[in-house]
């Protein structure tokens, strides 16, 4: 292997304190920018017609939680008070090897959304009963008010077809009545991450910032000065305004939406891994299979002497037995990938505290976060909180990150008691 270029490359990884200053201001800017004119920003910063609830929402309402590789109906029973039951769920993957694909570029929106309006009639048995469906839908949607979302475009390589510039609770709803399902009346389309902002502030106070971090990367926040205060959907795995390395160039322009997603394709869990693999092809001057985000988990996980773990992986992956000397640089280049990404997210919140306070004090608060990266990489946590230190000096002890495990089909519940009001 050549420990000369995974050097090299691994310094292009590394972000120094002014890097991070750097990605932090230009965030703001950019969301200022946008809260302008929408041109002039690299994010969407899509409306999405909610405020944040109080914690006394009450009801049931069936949720549908769309947008990574699992499809999940629930129905949740809200009880006030900040507390929520889950009465019944159904989840089912996207995918199944070998029996059907629903996201690939021969698949038909009609045969996913009836597979979905089926797993509906599944929760919703109970025909004699009438529910109100929340449909947290994750990816960039258009959004006129808080039932009408047509999606923009597909993100995190999905391709179905048919779907992209619909309006998707139309499409359920024809479903729906395909399959002759009349109880369920789908009434409202949240973003994940505004569904985990929803979820958390259902149960907590002072909190403004929602965020998922796994497979893909967006954050959303309450912004007062937009028709009387909402929460905006920043789409921000689409800011393109921080430098890129060239292992980063080559994932772009190999990917199957290129200059779009750039931040998205430095951080998440879906692009990790290509990062890594793209890097090691490079230092081991072979083709490879592709490693994945848990592959990288493993490996900084590994503090045996001979880094077992690591060597395993690359024997079985690259088909490679290397000396434990070269194995602790692999070890070293999965730790500044994932380290990297960790820095960034979390410069990429104190950009929009920056703007949420001005040159003020910050206000005490908790930043909802959910996703695999979040929960399970190690070292991300501790790494975001470090960098919340260095950008934010003694004000970063009124920062929380907490984990809003499974807010998506908590957050579509209680859209649909926002809808209503
Ligand atoms: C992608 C989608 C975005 C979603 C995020 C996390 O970035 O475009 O809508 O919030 O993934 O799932």
């Amino acid at each position: 292997m050549n420990t000369a270029i995974c050097e090299k490359i691994i310094r292009e990884f590394t972000l120094s304190n002014d890097d991070l200053v750097n990605i932090a201001a230009s965030f703001r800017k950019d969301m200022e920018r946008g809260l302008v004119d929408i041109s002039e920003s690299s994010m969407k910063m899509l409306k999405s017609y909610v405020k944040l609830p109080t914690g006394e929402e009450k009801g049931d309402f069936l949720a549908l939680d769309f947008g990574g590789t699992n499809l999940r109906v629930v129905l949740v029973r809200l009880l006030g008070n900040g507390e929520y039951e889950i009465l019944k769920k159904v989840a089912k993957p996207l995918v199944k090897e070998g029996e059907y694909n629903f996201i690939s570029k021969e698949a038909k929106g009609e045969d996913l959304f009836d597979f979905i309006a089926d797993m509906i009639g599944e929760v919703a048995e109970d025909r004699g009963k009438n529910y109100l469906l929340g449909h947290t839908f994750s990816f960039p949607s258009m959004q006129s008010n808080i039932y009408n979302a047509s999606l923009i475009t597909w993100t995190k390589e999905f391709y179905t077809q048919g779907v992209e510039g619909e309006v998707v609770n139309d499409l359920l709803k024809a479903a729906l009545k395909r399959r002759g399902i009349k109880n369920v009346e789908p009434v409202s389309v949240i973003n994940d991450t505004v569904a985990v902002l929803l979820a958390s502030a259902y149960k907590n106070k002072n909190m403004q910032i929602g965020s998922i971090y796994a497979t893909g990367f967006n954050t959303c926040y309450y912004e007062d000065k937009v028709d009387g205060g909402m929460v905006i959907n920043l789409e921000c795995g689409g800011f393109n305004r921080l430098g890129i390395n060239y292992i980063d160039k080559i994932l772009d322009e190999t990917s199957a939406y290129p200059f779009q997603q750039r931040l998205e394709k430095m951080v998440s869990g879906r692009y990790m891994g290509e990062l890594f693999t793209i890097a090691l092809t490079e230092i081991l001057e072979k083709n490879l299979e592709n490693f994945t985000a848990v592959d990288i988990s493993t490996m900084i996980a590994d503090n045996s002497d001979d880094l077992k773990d690591v060597a395993k992986i690359m024997e079985s992956k690259a088909n490679v037995t290397l000396s434990t000397d070269e194995l602790a640089y692999i070890k070293a280049l999965a730790e500044v990938i994932s380290l990297r990404s960790a820095k960034v997210v979390a410069a990429t919140y104190v950009g929009i505290l920056w703007h949420l306070f001005k040159d003020g004090e910050i206000k005490e608060q908790k930043i909802a976060v959910d996703g695999s990266v979040f929960e399970k990489m190690p070292k991300v946590q501790k790494t975001m909180a470090d960098t919340l230190k260095i950008l934010l000096e003694d004000e970063a002890s009124k920062i929380e990150l907490v984990l809003e495990n499974g807010g998506s089909a908590l957050g579509a519940a209680i859209s649909c008691v926002l809808a209503n009001n």
